[in-house]
């Protein structure tokens, strides 16, 4: 089969799916990958064909995305930060944004320009990519990362094969953050960062098949009467584990950025301050103690 012919069949399916520039995307994405053609190749050298031996694990790889399943789970992998971390079923494929929440915590700890390993507590850490980025960009810190699904801590402790990267590799622990009053001991730590489950239930209708049928629950929704659950929650771990001085960075619905803001400022925090995105949107809240 020509390559330009799958990727005109398969992009046409997807189109059920997703808009058309974002299906052709998607399926130039698994060619890329399977095949390690570039995204003109077919275009460029139009007899180009599938290999025959890689045709059956391609053509899989298409149903898997026409069932709506994220590519990132196809591939087993989601750029983040300029690297590549494992993902999959029952783990969050990490989102752009959260880049921003890690650049900010990256700046922050370079100019806190401390004499010593600085000590950074990732709450909800999912796949590991906050706390794995801060490790990696910030030599020799020491980095916990909390989660209540086994099964995400499964890929948070094996990015990277484990370790080899970094001094310090990250430290991933089992735990429910709504019990604020565990002990917990660690700390104090020099910056807390957080990007919990935030979506409200009635958001719900807003959202892709791809994500609502595949991506786990746990990882994205609180109920409607009750949507700033977790960011009390951190507050609370920020009053018991962040160091006088120290700063406090989560990712927010943007639908609740003063009333976020409002949580950390009622707890008793300085310098409390919402935070845009690209598009302007805010989806942060910064704050120190
Ligand atoms: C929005 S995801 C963020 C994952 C990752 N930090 C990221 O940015 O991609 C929220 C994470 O919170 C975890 N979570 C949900 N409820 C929790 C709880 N009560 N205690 C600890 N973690 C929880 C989920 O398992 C999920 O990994």
């Amino acid at each position: 089969m020509l390559l330009a012919d799958f990727i005109r069949d398969g992009a046409a399916r997807l189109e059920k799916l997703y808009p058309s520039p974002e299906a052709r995307g998607l399926v130039l994405m698994l060619c890329r990958e399977l095949l390690g053609v570039t995204n003109y190749t077919h275009i460029v050298e139009p007899q180009t064909a599938v290999p025959e031996a890689q045709l059956p694990e391609l053509t899989a790889d298409l149903e898997r995305l026409c069932a709506g399943e994220p590519i990132q789970y196809v591939l087993g992998v989601a750029e983040f930060c300029d690297r590549r971390f494992a993902v999959g079923p029952g783990v969050l494929v990490p989102r752009p944004e959260t880049e921003l929440l890690v650049a900010e915590a990256v700046r922050t700890l370079q100019e806190m320009d401390l004499e010593r390993a600085p000590r950074v507590l990732d709450l909800c850490t999912g796949s590991g990519c906050i706390a794995w980025s801060i490790a990696l960009d910030i030599r020799d810190a020491e980095v916990i990362g909390l989660d209540l699904s086994e099964r995400a801590l499964g890929y948070a402790r094996n990015q990277f094969g484990g370790s080899g990267l970094v001094r310090q590799s990250p430290e991933f622990l089992q735990a429910d953050v709504l019990d604020t009053e565990q002990v917990f001991p660690y700390g104090p730590f020099d910056l807390i960062v957080s990007n919990p489950p935030y979506v409200l239930e009635r958001e719900r209708a807003q959202m892709r098949p791809n994500v609502l049928d595949w991506e786990p629950g746990l990882a994205l929704f609180v109920p409607d009467d009750d949507p700033l659950r977790f960011y009390r929650a951190v507050a609370r771990w920020a009053q018991r584990f962040l160091r006088p001085g120290g700063v406090g960075l989560v990712e927010i619905n943007e639908a609740l950025g003063p009333e976020t803001a409002g949580v950390f400022r009622t707890a008793g925090f300085k310098n409390v301050q919402n935070l845009p995105d690209f598009y302007k949107k805010v989806r942060f809240v910064r704050f120190s103690a």
